[in-house]
């Protein structure tokens, strides 16, 4: 069994997805065995502790002097957790090119938009949707991908496409990418990573 550690800063509903997900049976061979927030009032340790998450921890940015510290730390509690796979679920930080190294293809992340459009620096959150309804593009979407040294440039895992409507404002363009896009595919790649699943060479992963 995989030990998974969930990285969140704020509601927590994609942590909840996975735990979901696991509760069914879902993530095959894998286990949330941590869920580390960058936040002490983040919704999603609430979620965690109903789920009876076994190690739960706050490690905030706050609490540094720098973010080569502050992923230094979140460094030392995975390794002290022997956890395999680390998965960012609305977690709001950029970590060092020292992490993304260390954990090469183990780390993934659901960025709310379908990469390459709408993301990198200053793309998070609500932002994205409103910056697609700015744009006027007509579908939209979700993205899962390994995390690297370039923000949301990492390979690709899945994507799952949505339609914009006529009316939509970033809070229900942000409903429907979570229900039924991050919902479905962060879940999704999780199970496949923790039955050893995805190939990645160079930018691209394969599903076996
Ligand atoms: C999600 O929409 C996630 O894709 C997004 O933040 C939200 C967190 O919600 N992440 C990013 O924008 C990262 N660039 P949640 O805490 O309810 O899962």
């Amino acid at each position: 069994m995989l030990k998974i550690a969930v990285l969140v800063s704020g509601g927590g509903s994609n942590l909840q997805a996975i735990l979901d997900s696991a509760s069914r049976g879902e993530i095959i061979n894998g286990k949330v065995y941590a869920v580390i927030s960058s936040r002490e009032d983040a919704y999603a340790l609430k979620r965690a502790e109903a789920a009876g998450v076994e190690h739960i921890k706050v490690i905030s940015p706050k609490d540094f002097e720098s973010r080569g510290e502050f992923t230094a730390k979140i460094t030392d509690t995975l390794k002290s957790l022997d956890i395999d796979l680390v998965v960012l679920a609305g977690f709001m930080h950029v970590l060092s090119d020292d992490f993304c190294r260390e954990y090469r293809n183990r780390v993934m992340n659901v960025h709310p938009s379908l990469i390459p459009a709408f993301c990198g620096d200053g793309y998070y959150g609500l932002r994205v949707h409103k910056s697609v309804l700015d744009y006027g593009v007509k579908v939209t979407g979700a993205t899962v991908h390994f995390v690297n040294e370039v923000t949301d440039g990492g390979p690709i895992i899945l994507q799952k496409s949505i339609e914009v409507r006529d009316g939509d404002t970033p809070e229900t363009l942000q409903r429907r990418v979570m229900e039924e896009c991050e919902w479905v595919l962060l879940p999704e790649a999780v199970s496949l990573f923790c039955q050893g699943r995805l190939e990645v060479c160079g930018n691209h992963v394969y599903i076996k």
